[in-house]
């Protein structure tokens, strides 16, 4: 870690001020799949910056590139040219166990089909992450508490998944999320497997969680109503960023 540390503080030297506001910045990014037999452009000269504290939803027709965004901004893999910058560090070069590192430090998910683990506790689920690292007991009982008082789920720390509906698991995977402190939270189409009304019930916590507590959001749906929580959009097509607007929330009181 310490040498590529020191690379991307040098680099970071040289850099406009404005870029480091920004939680992320990638800078002419492409992703290029290429397994010999068929090649895939799936990110192309990407460039953006997220500030802290946005809520963005990125949107677009299937094989846009959505997912593969938005695994390179969670460093689940890295781009093949480019420069992502995750709170002011290069992590563009890093090998896998550093991304794995810093992915635990700054970064929580939320997938579509939540990825509990069925046959442990709410409350197993949500220490889950923190095993890894190295978080006295005492702390982590004290973050589980925290993260479920958090998702409204404190009464149900000893249910199993199963005994709980979707929105609620889907809020015991937020509270997961939660529980190292990231820096920015990431969800992939994390309504795409609930109803209508249990969506809303999500899509309402999800923004009050990023104007409560200042998260920053970054969201893949294909739902115009989902997207209508965010205070951002953009619009991905072959690769590119064909549109990124400023939005009026959907705010709903509850
Ligand atoms: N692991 C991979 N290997 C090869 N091609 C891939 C891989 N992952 C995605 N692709 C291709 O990259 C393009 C973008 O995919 P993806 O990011 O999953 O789009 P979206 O999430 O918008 O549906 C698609 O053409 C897809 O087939
Ligand atoms: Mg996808």
């Amino acid at each position: 870690m310490s040498t590529s540390k020191l690379a991307s503080t040098m680099k970071n030297a040289s850099l406009p001020s404005v870029e480091k506001d920004s939680v992320i910045a990638l800078r002419d990014v492409w992703k290029i799949y290429d397994t010999g037999e068929i090649r895939v452009e799936a990110m192309k000269n990407v460039s953006l910056k997220i500030a802290q504290g946005e809520f963005v939803a990125i949107m677009g027709a299937s094989g846009s590139g959505k997912s593969t965004m938005l695994n390179i901004l969670g460093c689940l893999d890295h781009p093949t040219r480019g420069i992502y910058l995750l709170d002011d560090v290069d992590v563009s070069t890093f090998s896998a166990s550093d991304r794995a590192d810093i992915r635990n430090q700054k970064i929580g998910f939320i997938f579509q089909t939540f990825n509990l683990l069925s046959r442990t506790s709410v409350w197993e689920n949500v220490e889950a992450p923190m095993l890894y690292s190295d978080i006295a007991k005492v702390e982590r009982t004290e973050r589980i508490q925290e993260a479920l008082r958090i998702v409204g789920l404190s009464e149900k720390a000893k249910a199993l998944p199963n005994q709980l509906s979707g929105g609620q698991q889907q809020r015991v995977a937020a509270a997961r999320a939660l529980v190292n402190r990231p820096a920015i939270l990431l969800a992939d189409e994390p309504t795409g497997n609930l109803d209508s009304s249990t969506s809303d019930e999500i899509m309402s916590f999800l923004q009050k969680l990023n104007h409560e507590k200042g998260i920053t959001l970054i969201m893949v749906t294909h739902e115009n109503d989902v997207a209508a929580y965010a205070s951002r959009r953009i619009q991905m097509r072959d690769g590119k960023i064909i549109n990124d607007e400023i939005i009026t929330p959907n705010v709903v009181s509850n």
